[in-house]
């Protein structure tokens, strides 16, 4: 895949277009990361020639659609994403947009960051496009049948165990969890991630059976036209976490940011609300998306997680529990099982050779893949030089992994370690502060052929990191904020600077 880049005629003066460029650059890994089949195939670029210039979270979505201009129709409703491949729709936005496309995923309203405005935009392609892509008839194309585990087919993973990683007193809570991948056709690679089918919190299913005045043996439809019960619709298939546009509109309620879908029913007071025009108004159940922390290697038939537990309260002051996250720390027990599927990820992914060096940033939970990285090359014995920059709250009890780091470290296959704490002093540090304290080395490092890593988070952080790079380029290489930009996005052209960020 080759890195987008603005036109000539773009209206953006050299340094601003250097920048861009750069910043597109930056962001190849992710188009690489989002897989999914290809639709239209005749319609389409070949891989290598595809680019995804829209691909900016910080672009404005009129731009986003202006650079869409004259692509087919499932490109346009990818411009129309906020691009942060979140994961919260159970997609990335270029597979989300596929889906859609193909007539497989009729909900538009799974983009959360991109919200109304994206839904809209993406309802107003539907309507003008859609045929260009569904077969004749618009009849809903089925896959093949296989053996194969995969999205549709998802492997009933036995939990093995899981633990919490943050010290009790800690503000955070991130778990360690393992699953058992024995009897499944799944195999994964460092760099992949797991894709999981939760299960939603039976406490709030019966909460919420209690304000519809529901016993939850009514019959309803699954988002897949499947005749069940209102109890395991609610478990199982739906959404009942975040409302709709429709829900808000079925209940009659103006639309209000950052309510639950309970704090609408108790607003709803005692009038009846039917069960089968309610679970059309939320939307399907979508799998979440965990990068792999474990190795094959190092664990034969197993897979592991470090997932950050998403808790907040509601504007009404429901407490709120993510539900994949939760699902884990709080209803799965060992021995019970979970669907999973693998996602693979085809840029994301250790340098072919063992003796590359690799810079790995990955504070909080974005240590996950580089857990798997390092696993991976101890159990292969490889030679190349590992430097992993971490960073979390507090040393004392933020620090995940830390007798593994530290013990990788002493036995040397760790060469560097830059751990960041940001809150252990009044001025918060960040793993881009550690950066550039060791700018020299980091540039000695790439100028000897090592592979950049980022994962985490994409809002901040790793936009702060790239500036990071780019600064450390530009002081140590001795180059203008143009030749570092170019610079950045070469080794991202060479696949030497991949992120997985959401
Ligand atoms: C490629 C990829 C890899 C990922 N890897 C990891 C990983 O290794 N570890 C990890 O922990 N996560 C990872 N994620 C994120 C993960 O997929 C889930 O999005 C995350 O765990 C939350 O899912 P959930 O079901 O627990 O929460 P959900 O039920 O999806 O709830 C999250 C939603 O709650 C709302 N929300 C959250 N906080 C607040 C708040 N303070 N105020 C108001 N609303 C709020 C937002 O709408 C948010 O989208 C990854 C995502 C992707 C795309
Ligand atoms: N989209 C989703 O569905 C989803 C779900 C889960 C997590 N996430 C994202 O994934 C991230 C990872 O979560 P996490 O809880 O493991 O860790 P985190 O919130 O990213 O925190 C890890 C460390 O990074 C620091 N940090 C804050 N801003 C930073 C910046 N601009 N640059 C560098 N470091 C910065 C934090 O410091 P301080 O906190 O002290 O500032 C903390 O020390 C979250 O930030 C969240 O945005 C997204």
């Amino acid at each position: 895949m080759s890195v987008p880049t603005l036109p000539e005629t773009a209206p953006f003066s050299p340094a601003q277009r250097a920048w861009l460029n750069g910043f597109f650059a930056g962001l190849v890994s992710l188009q690489g990361s989002a897989g999914g089949d290809r639709i239209a195939e005749a319609n389409q670029p070949t891989q290598e020639e595809e680019t995804f210039p829209w691909h900016d979270p910080a672009m404005a979505i009129a731009e986003r659609l202006e650079l869409a201009e004259g692509k087919p129709i499932e490109r346009k409703m990818m411009a129309a994403m906020a691009q942060l491949d979140c994961g919260a729709c159970g997609y990335v936005c270029q597979t989300y947009s596929e889906a859609i496309a193909r007539g497989e995923e009729k909900n538009l309203t799974l983009c959360t960051p991109g919200g109304k405005e994206t839904s809209a935009k993406l309802k107003e392609f539907v309507q003008l496009g859609i045929k260009v892509v569904l077969p004749a008839g618009g009849a809903k194309p089925q896959s093949a049948p296989s053996g194969k585990h995969d999205r549709k087919n998802p492997f009933a993973a036995r939990l093995v165990g899981q633990n919490r990683l943050n010290k009790p007193e800690s503000d955070k809570d991130t778990r360690h969890v393992m699953l058992d991948l024995k009897g499944s056709t799944l195999s994964y690679k460092p760099g992949d991630a797991l894709g999981v089918w939760a299960e939603n919190c039976p406490d709030l299913v019966q909460e919420l059976l209690e304000l519809l005045h529901a016993s939850g043996a009514e019959e309803v439809l699954t988002p897949d036209e499947q005749l069940t019960s209102l109890r395991e619709a609610l478990l199982r298939d739906y959404t009942i976490t975040q409302p709709t546009e429709d829900l808000f509109k079925l209940l009659g309620q103006p639309e209000a940011e950052n309510l639950a879908v309970v704090d609408l029913l108790r607003r709803h007071g005692d009038q009846p609300i039917d069960p089968a025009p309610f679970v059309r108004a939320v939307s399907p159940l979508q799998p979440r998306l965990y990068s792999i922390s474990s190795s094959l290697r190092a664990h034969p038939n197993q897979v592991h997680l470090t997932v950050g537990v998403v808790r907040y309260k509601s504007g009404a002051g429901t407490l709120c529990n993510g539900t994949a996250s939760t699902y884990f720390a709080d209803r799965l027990r060992p021995g019970q099982k979970v669907r999973v599927f693998v996602h693979s990820s085809a840029k994301f992914a250790l340098p072919p050779s063992g003796d590359t060096p690799m810079i790995m940033v990955g504070p909080g939970t974005g240590i996950a893949p580089f857990r798997s990285f390092l696993s991976e090359r101890k159990a292969a014995g490889d030679k190349g030089k590992n430097w992993l920059f971490f960073g979390d709250q507090k040393k004392d009890r933020d620090f995940l992994y830390e007798e593994e780091i530290e013990s990788m470290r002493a036995a040397g296959m760790l060469h560097n370690l830059s751990t960041a704490f940001s809150r252990d002093q009044e001025k918060k540090v960040y793993v881009q502060h550690r950066m550039i304290e060791n700018g020299k080395e980091i540039f000695e490092w790439l100028e000897q052929g090592a592979h950049f890593y980022v994962c985490g988070d994409a809002k901040r952080m790793a936009t702060d990191v790239d500036n990071a790079l780019k600064q450390i380029v530009a002081e140590q290489g001795g180059m203008s904020a143009e030749e570092a930009a170019a610079y950045v996005a070469k080794l991202a052209k060479e696949n030497r600077y991949q992120r997985d960020v959401y």
